[in-house]
């Protein structure tokens, strides 16, 4: 059931249920972290594999350190710059925090979300939400209820609408594992620049399959059901075929899908999950997606979207 009762959410959660519930970045399939057995249905549901750790959602400072032994100052810097926001922390976890949530890792990842309704949910709950993205496992991130609803509907026992997702992609992930190096695990919604200028120059370790870093990293994901192939500008789209191939560009041109008439990278990854979906139902056999620049948000977008098309 679709719905924007924020209590009847809280309920259902404190009694176990699994909840979708909104971000600023993607929709998330959440349950009570302190719960093992509700967590454990978060992965059924999603049919992820079980080595690939959830997030640990908050909506106050104070749980960071019931849920990390340490908070190191670099990282105590990023949070009170980006929370909440789409940074999510990686710290040594205590106790407190079940095995099941971080798939058998001494570490933790931690986000505060910058969505009212979903602070306003977790300043109801005496416990965090560990909530991986709404979507089945390897398939594109939910960006609207009607998303979750679609694809995982009958999964859960409600989920809380809170309207379009206005970021697009999911969180930038920095770890802390070395407290002293921060290593920017996955592009995403915060910019590597705007981390930077925070606390100075960052490691990336973008991961992949043959890198057990960071679990669940794959080369393939967030696909779609359909072939994608990609170019390196919008332009090289301008005499595809449509009848043949879905086409997402940007800027001038038409294409069956235009991210941004302007070539904005923030709408372009506000739009970017709402159009790989319409690629997919859409008659055409296949999809083609023009790159965008390397820069601030585009690193994510392109991320995304080679994942998306890896084979
Ligand atoms: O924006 C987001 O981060 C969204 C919303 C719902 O918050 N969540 C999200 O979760 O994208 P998910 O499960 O789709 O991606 C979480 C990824 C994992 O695949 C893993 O790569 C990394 O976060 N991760 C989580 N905990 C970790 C840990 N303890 N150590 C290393 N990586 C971790
Ligand atoms: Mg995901």
């Amino acid at each position: 059931m679709i719905g924007a009762d924020v209590s009847v959410a809280a309920e259902l959660l404190q009694s176990g249920k699994l909840v979708a519930i909104p971000t600023e970045t993607v929709y998330g399939l959440a349950a009570n972290a302190f719960n093992s057995q509700a967590v454990l249905n978060i992965f059924k549901a999603k049919n992820r594999p079980s080595f690939d750790p959830l997030i640990v959602h908050i909506a106050s400072f104070d749980w960071v350190k019931r849920l990390a032994t340490v908070f190191p100052p670099k990282a105590q810097l990023l949070a009170e710059t980006f929370w909440p926001g789409s940074l999510t922390i990686i710290l040594p976890k205590t106790d407190l925090v079940p095995d099941v949530v971080t798939s058998g890792l001494p570490l933790v990842g931690l986000r505060m979300p910058n969505h009212s309704t979903t602070l306003e949910l977790l300043s109801q709950l005496d416990f965090p939400l560990a909530a991986p993205s709404a979507n089945p496992f390897g398939y594109v991130s939910p960006t609207t209820a009607s998303h979750v609803a679609d694809q995982l509907g009958d999964k859960m026992d409600y989920i809380l609408d809170g309207g379009a997702c206005k970021i697009g992609v999911e969180s930038t992930i920095v770890s802390f594992e070395d407290p002293e190096k921060p290593v920017i695990l996955r592009f995403g919604g915060i910019s590597v620049e705007q981390i930077e200028a925070v606390v100075g120059t960052v490691s990336i370790s973008i991961s992949n399959n043959s890198n057990p870093a960071a679990p669940g990293q794959l080369d393939k994901h967030y696909a779609t059901k359909k072939i994608i192939e990609l170019v390196n500008s919008p332009e090289l789209l301008w005499d595809v075929d449509q009848h043949q191939h879905y086409t997402i560009g940007y800027g001038e041109g038409h294409f069956s899908f235009n991210l941004s008439p302007t070539s904005n990278l923030d709408e372009i990854a506000s739009n970017l999950f709402v159009a790989l979906r319409l690629a997919d139902q859409a008659s055409q056999p296949k999809i083609v997606v023009s790159l965008v620049t390397e820069s601030g948000i585009g690193r994510a977008i392109n991320d995304r979207l080679r994942r998306a098309a890896a084979r």
